[in-house]
């Protein structure tokens, strides 16, 4: 193991595998959770954090889930100080996900004690029928209330999520959500279409004829989501993700993708979440809890997929893996393509070449120009990135770099 701090890992992603109740589309790895079963998970974190710990230098952290926001005081005050004691504490961002009806200002207040920097709230939807739908435990009084237990406890960093194309979501909905969000003034924005995963409630719902799912009235909401931030004083630099650009003394042509600006010049803003920016680069990560998946130095590894069994296997003295797989260079290249294009600002083709070793130019050449000739692409001397039809269809495009 590595002991420089130079070459440490610099990002740590941390799986909290339990919710109140699994909401109708939820995917994650997650339960409902025994107090017994957390107390165990958290010991095994612990274990699993001393483990790493050596070859980690945090720049940022986050604790994403499931509901990192499930835990109580205590298991929190447990993690944190075993993360102070393993100097793992002091990242640039730290970011906790919390739902709403599990904030309360004295966790607030410890988590902004121990350094946690961001807090990333479900919100979903502002309208109380759709949150019944989708099987949310909090009601959109609740949202209001703890956004602001947030900010009393000094979070100046906070990301809002939201889902659209929702069954009977309706486009006046969709709007007065973005108006009453936008009225909020958080930091960060996150919006994902519905995704209907296989085995949860609302893909078996959809496959029985339940609902119509309406993609020309989806396409029309994304746009409108883009419209109403960009209105709102955020800037798009990623499919689903707006944030601001709190920096001082740049110019606002470079702040927010204006007309004049070239578009290889399309910064990332500075309250873009940095967590995630280095994941859709490409850089190196650790991933602990169940489920959670690590890339460190060009080797992929993933963790049980099972509470039980993710903490037997350190309270045996092993970090619970699954499965360890090394990317021939090539591919894994061609991964780290597809998603640094989910970015506006695309690729520069120096980074990428500092990342994966090659050439875009030279590798990816045919599908830049057939994406560039569809419109969905813009290819500079120095950058390639997708435009916003592109970007609408960043999936699609991203495919065509897998190798
Ligand atoms: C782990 S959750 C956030 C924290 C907390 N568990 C909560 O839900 O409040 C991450 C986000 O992923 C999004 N998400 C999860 N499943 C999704 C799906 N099937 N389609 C679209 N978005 C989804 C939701 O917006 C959710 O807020
Ligand atoms: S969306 Fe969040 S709260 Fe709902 S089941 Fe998934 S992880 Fe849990």
């Amino acid at each position: 193991m590595a002991d420089s701090t130079a070459t440490r890992v610099a990002n740590l992603y941390v799986h909290v595998p339990f919710c109140a109740q699994k909401c109708v589309y939820c995917a994650f790895y997650s339960e409902a959770s025994s107090g017994e079963l957390v107390n165990r998970y958290v010991a095994a974190l612990i274990r699993e954090l001393e483990i790493v710990a050596g070859d980690l230098k945090p720049k940022t952290i986050f604790f994403g889930g499931g509901t990192p926001s499930l835990l109580n005081l205590r298991q929190w005050e447990q993690i944190l100080r075993a993360m102070e004691k393993l100097n793992l504490l002091g990242a640039e961002e730290f970011t906790v996900e919390c739902n709403p009806a599990t904030v309360s200002s004295d966790k607030a207040k410890l988590l902004r004690d121990f350094g946690v920097n961001r807090v990333s709230m479900g919100i979903q939807s502002l309208d109380e029928k759709l949150l019944d739908r989708l099987g949310r435990i909090h009601s959109r009084e609740m949202a209001f209330k703890s956004f602001d237990i947030l900010r009393s406890a000094g979070f100046d960093n906070l990301n809002l999520d939201l889902m659209f194309a929702i069954p009977t979501q309706t486009m006046e909905i969709w709007r007065a959500t973005l108006v009453e969000v936008a009225a909020m003034q958080s930091e960060h924005l996150s919006s994902y279409e519905v995704i209907y995963e296989d085995d949860t409630p609302l893909f078996a719902q959809m496959k029985a004829g339940e609902f119509d799912v309406d993609e020309n009235l989806s396409c029309e909401m994304f746009e409108e989501l883009v419209t109403s931030a960009t209105r709102a004083g955020f800037q798009q630099y990623e499919v689903a993700n707006f944030a601001r650009d709190g920096r001082e003394g740049v110019p606002p042509s470079l702040k927010s993708g204006s007309p004049t600006q070239r578009p290889s010049q399309v910064q990332i803003p500075s309250l873009a979440c940095k967590h995630n920016v280095n994941y859709w680069r490409g850089g190196s990560f650790y991933g602990l809890g169940p489920s959670a998946t690590s890339y460190v130095r060009g080797v992929r590894t993933k963790n049980w997929s099972n509470t039980q069994l993710y903490c037997e296997q350190l309270e045996n003295g092993k970090r619970a893996i699954e499965s360890t797989e090394e990317l021939p260079p090539l591919r894994r290249a061609g991964e780290t393509a597809a998603f640094g294009l989910r970015m506006n600002a695309g690729w520069p083709f120096s980074e990428f070449q500092r990342v994966t070793g090659y050439d875009l130019r030279r590798e990816w050449s045919a599908e830049m120009d057939q994406l560039t000739e569809r419109g969905w692409g813009n290819i500079s001397s120095d950058n390639f990135q997708l435009t916003p039809q592109g970007l609408r269809f960043a999936d699609t495009a991203a495919e065509m770099f897998l190798r």
